[in-house]
Formats: structure tokens, sequence, C-alpha cells
């Protein structure tokens, strides 16, 4: 199994590059990889993801350019379901958590991996039904979800994971009147209980969601009122499971094998109050491999220690292994993609720093002006160039704080490049905005040397696409001013 990643080399064109043979592609980790598996680089000494030329693609789609390596997205989901057959002597399913890059080609490819998916809103689950996704695997997230976002999971019989009183006592009122307006008896909705654990991990303060102080989910105080709760409306509300997830980009085992015990013990509890609870869903989190000092587990060790802590927990309780599902998404998508964008201005403080511009930034890569994230770059069209350059990457919006990468090494750099960021397949497209107006980068699907479109690059008629100029407004000052 080739779980080590090669060591990334400085002065040397190969450098961030996997190498990884053919042969064994299935089996590399690619959450530990800064670079989707395939890539390489070519007779032209450029950067080729997919077996497609990537100056060429952002010749034919465009600057700045999502790269979407299909082999590596790939790759990833059977890596988690087969870890999870290996792991789990129980039953298992891996949910996508799609809000790291919801699409309709994204949703289709996980679906047709065996996945099911995770989503946090109207918007999401209607793209996930829209590419085709099975309503029996899709689960609904969310701290604080509408009514019209309940009515439609109701409708279309996903399971809804809630996170607290109010959705608890919406659901029940919703589900009677559902039931009332068919005059005949509907199946109970299906619904899973989310619990807020009391687990600290060691991730940004932005992105933990598991320790006591957080906005999400039930905590371990109101657990039994809620089992009681649940139990009483029984024939409106079927519970199936627990779920907890206890934050992002974590490297520990720890912190999830400990996740495993106490929602196994919250299993136990929940029959005291005559729930039978099959599903066990501990959330996503693992790690990659941003820059080369991220030292990630691979997806084979993180569900080994999750699927032996939660055999462990059952079998000292001595209850039947739950269905264990698991909601992975940096770890499936955040490798697979690099950003690609063209180098513009420069410009030297002596002394100081180079700064060299591309031409995106905060809006298609908001996460370093967010949380601190630290990314790697190569110059595309040379990449065997030696790196002897120490540069800042700054995006072209109007905010100083817009820098991609501070201190980046590069080779001598001009004006054309084209610059390649890795890891951005996590959360990037989906955090993406308009600022400045620029148009959302396009997205391109690479894989055996053919390329597709999967976002199409936004236009500026996209851009004015929701605006309403109100009538007044269009008048000639003259006309307006009336007194
Ligand atoms: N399940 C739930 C309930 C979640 O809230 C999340 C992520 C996941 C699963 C997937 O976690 P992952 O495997 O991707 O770590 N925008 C931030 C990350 C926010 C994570 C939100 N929840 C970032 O760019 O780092």
């Amino acid at each position: 199994m080739v779980s080590t990643p090669p060591a990334a080399t400085h002065n040397s064109g190969r450098q961030y590059v996997p190498d990884v043979p053919e042969s064994v592609l299935d089996q590399a980790s690619p959450n530990q990889f800064l670079m989707p598996l395939t890539a390489q680089v070519n007779g032209k000494d450029h950067l080729e993801i997919g077996g497609c030329d990537v100056v060429t693609l952002v010749q034919q789609f465009g600057s700045p350019l999502y790269v979407l390596d299909e082999a590596t997205l790939r790759a990833a989901c059977r890596q988690y379901r087969q870890a999870f057959q290996r792991h789990y002597p129980g039953e298992s399913l891996v949910i996508y958590a799609s809000k790291a890059w919801n699409c309709l080609a994204v949703c289709a490819i996980a679906a047709s991996e065996g996945l099911g998916l995770d989503v946090v809103s109207g918007g999401e689950l209607h793209t996930a039904l829209t590419a085709g996704v099975d309503p029996s695997v899709i689960y609904l997230h969310g701290n604080n979800k509408s009514v019209d976002e309940l009515q439609m999971a109701i409708a279309t019989g996903i399971t809804i994971v809630v996170d607290n009183w109010l959705e608890l006592e919406t659901l029940v009122e919703l589900a009677k009147a559902t039931s009332a307006a068919d005059e005949s008896p509907q199946a109970p909705v299906r619904i899973m209980l989310r619990l807020t654990p009391g687990i600290e991990c060691h991730t940004h303060d932005y992105i933990r969601t598991g320790h006591l102080d957080s906005k999400f989910g039930f905590d371990p105080d109101q657990i039994e009122s809620v089992f009681a709760f649940v139990q009483q409306h029984s024939t409106v509300l079927h519970c199936v499971g627990l779920h907890a997830h206890i934050g992002s980009q974590i490297f520990e085992l720890q912190p999830h094998q400990d996740l495993a015990g106490v929602l196994v013990q919250w299993l136990v509890k929940a029959a005291d109050y005559g729930l039978t609870l099959e599903e066990l869903d501990i959330g996503g989190g693992l790690g990659i491999r941003y820059t080369e000092s991220d030292d990630p587990p691979s997806i084979d060790q993180w569900t080994q220690v999750i699927c032996k802590a939660v055999v462990d927990a059952c079998g000292d309780r001595q209850i039947p292994l739950p269905k264990l599902i698991a909601e992975p998404g940096r770890s499936l998508i955040g490798s697979a993609c690099v950003t690609a964008y063209t180098l513009g201005s420069q410009k030297t403080v002596p002394g100081i720093r180079t700064y060299v511009t591309v031409d995106g930034g905060m809006s298609d890569n908001p996460r370093p002006i967010t949380y601190q994230s630290l990314y790697r770059t190569v110059v595309a069209n040379r990449m065997s160039a030696p790196m002897t350059e120490a540069v800042t990457v700054a995006g072209k919006h109007c905010e100083s704080g817009d820098v991609l990468i501070k201190d980046a090494t590069l080779p001598p750099t001009h004006p054309g490049d084209i610059l390649v960021v890795m890891g951005t397949g996590a959360y990037n497209y989906s955090m993406a905005s308009n600022y400045n107006r620029l148009p959302r980068p396009a997205s391109v699907l690479v894989g055996e040397g053919d390329a597709s479109l999967i976002l199409r690059r936004e236009t500026y008629a996209d851009l004015l696409a929701h605006d309403c100029l109100p009538h007044r407004l269009t008048r000639p000052p003259s006309e307006g001013s009336g007194s």
C-alpha cells in the first residue's frame, strides 16, 4: 500500500509532483499529496494533470481556472469505501460532505462511486437531487434549517440530522400537517440527532465544532430529554441514529477515537428510552497536505482507527454494531484540484518583499484571508526552472489582505506565466464570491487527456442577472428632480 508521499525537494523541477506509478494510483492516499495523483511534467516542461497540459487548458478555458482531476477524486472515494469494508465488520456508508464543493458533476461522481451525500441547505439538496443522487443516501445538516428546507427534505424522503429543539418541534408539526393534508398516515420522518460531544481537537477555531462552546447540536445535558421527546413522537419521527462532527483539517487520530466511544455510550443510553438506534455518523474532518510540513494520516489509517474504536466500544457494551457512517469532505476532494492563474503585475518593495500578482485572489480562494491557510505553488509553464526567488503571491482585489501565499519560493517569473496553486478542491469554489464583481472562474474536469467543462466561467451578464434597477432610477436627473 502506498501511503507515504515522496518528500518534496526544492531547486528541482519535479518538486510537489507525486510520481505515483499508474499501477498503484488507486492506493495512494490523495490527502497525503500536494498535487493531484496524476500530476506530471510533460515534454514541454509544462505541468500536466489528468493527461492535460495545464498551460493549454488555460489557453482553452481562460484564467483563473479550477482544474479537477477525476482520477484523484475517484481514488479517494474508493479508498474510503474499501477501507470501511476492510476494517468494519458491520454495514457502513461513506457520504461526501458536499459543502466542500457542491456542483452537479462532483455530486454525480461521488454517487457513481457508491457514496451518499451530506447537504446543508435547500440549494445543496436541489443540486444533489438534480445530479441524480438517491434520496435514501442524502443527509441534511444545518443548525438553522428553514421551514422550506425541512418541507423539501420531508417531501423527498431524505434523512434530516436534527440540530436543536426548535427544529425538532417544527418537524413534529410539519410531519403532522403533512399526514393531515394527505388524509392518510405518512411514513414517519427519518431523522438523526446531532450531539455536541465535548471533544477538543487542534485546528483553526473557526472550523472546530465538537467542543462544548459550539453553535451546533444538542449538549450532553439535553440529550436524555431529547430521547424522551423523540420516543413520545415516534409515530411521526423515526430516529435512526446519532451524529457528531468535531471539526475539520484534523491530523490527530485520538479525538476521532474518543468520539466513537462517546457516541456508542449515547447509543446505549437511547435504548433506556425505548429507542433502537441503528446508525452512527462520526462526521468528517481528516486533514490534507497543503504544505510539505503537513503530515496527515492516510484515509486507511483514519478509517481503521475509527472502525476499531466503534467495534471495541460496542463489544465492551455488548450491543450490535450500528451502520457506521462517515462524511468526509476535504480529504475526498481537496487534493484533487489546483487553481491555475495568469501572472500580471509585479512590485518590489526594496529590502522587504516582491509581490507577484495573479488574476484572481480572495474571491476564488477566501481561505488564506479567512483562516490564514497556507498553500504551495509552481510555475506550470517552466516546471524545471530552479526555484530561486522568494515572493509574495497577491490577488487582484482592492484589499491589502488579499494575499494567497505570503512566502512562496518560485523561479524568476514574468507577466503571462501560469501559476498553479495546489490543494484548492475543498472550500474554494464553494466559498468563492463575486467580490469586486469578479466573475467566478470556470472549472474543468480532467482525465485521460480529456477536459470537460463542469462549471462555466461567469460572464458580466451573469453578474447583472439578479440586479434590479427601479424605474425611477432610470429617468434622467432633470425629470426626476420635480421640485
Ligand atoms: N460533516 C459536517 C457536519 C461538517 O460540518 C463538515 C464540515 C463535514 C462533515 C466535512 O468536514 P471535512 O471532512 O471537510 O473536514 N470552510 C472551512 C471548513 C469548514 C468545514 C465545515 N464543516 C475551510 O475552508 O477550512
